[in-house]
């Protein structure tokens, strides 16, 4: 089994020190950048915007992957790539038409992603599939860091597994909520190649984050 890349969300950042928190990751091991993006209407906090992506863009290389958690999500596509996101994950209910969201990602020049809630249905991915370049599996319900890991989400993984393999899709396949060391392995097990993690990865500070990801990596 492939080591998962890691995704290190900088939710569980110093916000007073978002700079120093990136070039950290990047020299810790961090595969992605997770912007967790929310707008305190479609889940409830307000984190991150444009012009914070912009300012942390210098500070590395890594790729920018940004979830959108804004309703209505399509006005703020092009302000997040300009911003420098490379990947861009949006979920179904935060806009009418989600082929077209995802159609004008990939315009962009962006990779799209395709977020799903714990209670939405891997169904609304079957007709989008072709447009999709990562499908991302919340493991929580979607605003707050450091929640617990919801167990069902390992046979979901499993499904959207079998759902992309079918499709002859390359897509990645990301969880994100309440990952750690104890987790990681069965969500790699149940087909998943990349894992978003908050609190596992900065737990401890700065010092402790190459570990903390290597813990995720080879779990
Ligand atoms: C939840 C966010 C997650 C979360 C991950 O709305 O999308 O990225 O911050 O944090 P942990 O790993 O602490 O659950
Ligand atoms: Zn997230």
């Amino acid at each position: 089994m492939a080591a998962p890349l890691i995704c290190p969300s900088i939710l569980a950042s110093d916000f007073a020190m978002l700079g120093e928190e990136i070039r950290a990751l990047d020299a810790a091991g961090a595969d992605w950048i997770h912007v967790d993006v929310m707008d305190g209407h479609f889940v409830p906090n307000i984190t991150i915007g444009p012009d914070v992506v912009k300012a942390l863009r210098p500070h590395t290389k890594l790729p920018f992957d940004v979830h959108l958690m804004v309703a209505p999500v399509d006005p703020w596509l092009e302000a997040y790539r300009e911003a420098g996101a490379d990947i861009l994950t949006v979920h179904p209910e935060s806009g009418p038409h989600l082929h077209r969201t995802l159609g004008r990602i990939r315009q962009l020049g962006a990779r799209a992603g395709v977020v799903l809630n714990p209670g939405t249905p891997l169904v609304v991915l079957e007709d989008v599939v072709d447009l999709v370049d990562l499908v991302l599996l919340m493991s929580v319900n979607p605003g707050f860091g450091g929640q617990s890991f919801i167990g069902s989400t390992l046979r979901k993984i499993e499904r959207a597994r079998a759902l992309l393999d079918a499709a002859g899709s390359k897509a990645h396949l990301q969880v994100d909520g309440g990952v750690t060391a104890a987790n990681a392995g069965a969500c790699v097990a149940a087909g998943a190649d990349a894992l978003v993690a908050g609190t596992a990865v900065f737990r401890g500070g700065p010092t402790a984050y190459a570990a903390n990801i290597q813990a995720l990596k080879s779990a």
